[in-house]
């Protein structure tokens, strides 16, 4: 499906919580991912690590490959990878409907999102909480996302930093309605109503919801407090 479908799909389903696959039992994916749907989730985050941009090393190619197979939902794919140029090609082949690259990672994020969207996939461009948002203001134009870290990107488990609530007020101000803002990091049940207050649109969530035994109950609580604001 192409770029345009994709991101008229997140806005339509927006509020939006997006799993983080980065908790969930991979000896098991099949299930996790039933169980993700039945959750009533629209779409999943996918965390790519490289060992190299972020000291963590998650999963790449093969398993993105493997969870198209096994589900319709748009797949939302976070590289924290350097020299992301030289693989949004691979990714988008992999099966991402939404590819999001790291400012701090490359020399051109412009080019880059440029290059994804040729492949007729949607572009986001992704901040630290320590990188200012001059750093992106030449891919405003650009993105179709914009992802602001509400910690340092490398881990789950961390707590929220306040600093992403003052970046997306001000973003939300600046950029036109169709660019879409994800928050990452810490976000659960008692941060998710600041986000969204702020003008975030999608919520990425994973210890808040893979801690639990059920999936279900938190997704909605989630849902619901990120659309009561
Ligand atoms: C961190 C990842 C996040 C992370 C979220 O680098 O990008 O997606 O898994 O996990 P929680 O919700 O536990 O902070
Ligand atoms: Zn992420």
């Amino acid at each position: 499906m192409s770029r345009r479908h994709h991101l008229e799909q997140l806005r339509e389903f927006a509020p939006l919580i997006l799993p983080s696959l980065l908790l969930c039992d991979f000896s098991d994916l099949r299930s996790e991912i039933k169980r993700l749907e039945q959750a009533g989730v629209r779409s999943l985050h996918l965390d790519i690590m490289d060992g190299h941009f972020v000291p963590n090393f998650t999963y790449g190619l093969p398993i993105v490959a493997a969870i198209r197979k096994l589900t319709e939902l748009p797949l939302d794919v976070h590289l924290m990878i350097s020299s992301p140029e030289n693989w949004v090609q691979s990714f988008a082949d992999a099966g991402a409907d939404l590819l999001t690259i790291h400012a701090e990672a490359s020399t051109s994020p412009q080019d880059v999102l440029e290059k994804i969207h040729k492949l007729d996939v949607a572009a986001g461009v992704a901040i630290n909480p320590a990188t200012p948002l001059a750093a992106i203001e030449d891919c405003y134009d650009l993105a179709d996302l914009v992802l602001i870290m509400s910690v340092p990107a490398g881990f789950g488990g961390q707590s929220f930093d306040d600093i992403a609530l003052e970046k997306i007020s001000t973003l939300r101000a600046k950029l036109g309605p169709n660019v879409l803002i994800e928050v990452d990091g810490g976000v659960n049940s008692s941060t998710i109503s600041r986000c969204a207050q702020a003008g975030a649109e999608l919520f990425v969530v994973g210890s808040a919801i893979f801690n639990n035994e059920e999936y279900g109950p938190v997704v909605s609580e989630l849902a619901q407090l990120a659309s009561s604001v």
